[in-house]
């Protein structure tokens, strides 16, 4: 079979032949590759610089994907950890996660916005006791993610979702997608920090794509001029594209109750990321969400990986067939 191969992580992946794997259990089975999106943790997976990357080469990338069984009937799969990824004319899937499709599924949306979607939608069900009504702060809304994130907490019955974000373009789409209010992180630091304290000192949740300096910037104002500090402020750390680290002052866990989490593979069970995954599908099925995916031949795979972007929120989702 062809599939995308990555030898060196300083070299993007090159379509090669490769030796197609075999299932060797009965959770297991090989299916076509119909999508697979092309995420950031695709990218974190192929450069070995992902938390669960061992240094084990060659590597086949991706995590997830639309497939098809040997019967004509499609599944979403998510992989195990494994050096054989999606990014492949075949896969071996564990059947334990993946899901049946309908037959009409469009497997482009699936393949692009099963990953993003699952951050918040994972992190609203299983890591905080999310209530109607309660308000979001999205740091780091115009990725794919954080444009989910808006229409996640909105479907699941967010109050105000206040978006912060960067690039005036990015931003101003935010409000589309249903937030109430927008925070322009490119702004100069004094002026980030007035608008979190006037938009967003009153959210119950923040779901945080960042962390780094944004980040940091945004706590203190949020820990301290809320009205109520000691009503609860859960901060979910769920991708750290600004940074992985922080500075973070004492006193600002004494000055409010906040609440620092994360959500992710390890802080959340498996199986309570598989539960995410029929009604997240169902609502991606259904079009509830806008989702801007753009579809690219897997034979090309070494030109798409470092192209810019056509937009700020496109999601590439590779194709063995195309
Ligand atoms: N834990 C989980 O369950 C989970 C699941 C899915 C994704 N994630 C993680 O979540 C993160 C976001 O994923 P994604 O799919 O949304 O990625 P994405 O589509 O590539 O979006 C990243 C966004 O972050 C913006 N950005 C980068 N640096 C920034 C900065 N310093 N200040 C403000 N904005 C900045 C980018 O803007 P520019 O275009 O201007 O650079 C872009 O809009 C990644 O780290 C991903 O691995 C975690």
């Amino acid at each position: 079979m062809h599939a995308a191969v990555v030898r060196h992580f300083d070299h993007p992946p090159r379509y090669e032949e490769f030796a197609a794997q075999v299932a060797h259990d009965e959770h297991e089975e090989t299916v076509d590759v119909v999508a697979s999106g092309l995420h950031p943790r695709v990218r974190s997976q192929a450069n070995g610089s992902h938390y669960t990357s061992t240094d084990e080469l060659p590597i086949i990338p991706g995590i997830d994907g639309v497939g098809r069984r040997a019967d004509g009937s499609l599944v979403y799969f998510v992989l195990p950890d494994t050096a054989y990824g999606a990014m492949a004319e075949e896969t071996v899937i564990d059947t334990r996660r993946s899901i049946p499709l309908p037959a009409g599924a469009d497997p482009i949306r699936l393949a692009a916005a099963m990953n993003p979607g699952m951050s918040s939608w994972v992190a609203l069900h299983q890591r905080v006791e999310f209530a109607t009504g309660q308000s979001v702060l999205v740091l780091g809304a115009t990725g794919s993610a954080g444009q989910l994130a808006i229409q996640i907490a909105k479907h699941l019955g967010a109050g105000p979702v206040v978006a912060a974000g960067r690039g005036a373009d990015g931003l101003a789409a935010l409000r589309g997608l249903g937030a109430d209010d927008t925070i322009d992180l490119g702004a100069g630091p004094e002026l980030v920090a007035h608008d979190m304290a006037a938009k967003a000192a009153e959210v119950d949740v923040v779901l945080d794509y960042l962390w780094g300096e944004p980040a940091q910037r945004a706590i203190r104002p949020l820990a301290t001029k809320r009205r109520d500090r000691s009503r609860l402020l859960s901060w979910i750390q769920i991708g750290a594209v600004a940074g992985p680290t922080i500075s973070l002052p004492s006193a600002v866990l004494r000055q409010a109750n906040i609440h620092f989490l994360g959500s992710g593979q390890g802080s959340v069970t498996t199986a309570g990321i598989l539960a995410a995954l029929p009604p997240l599908a169902a609502e991606i099925e259904k079009g509830s969400f806008s989702i801007d995916a753009v579809t690219r031949p897997l034979a090309d795979v070494e030109s798409i990986w470092n192209a810019p972007r056509a937009g700020p929120t496109q999601r590439i989702v590779l194709t063995p067939s195309s």
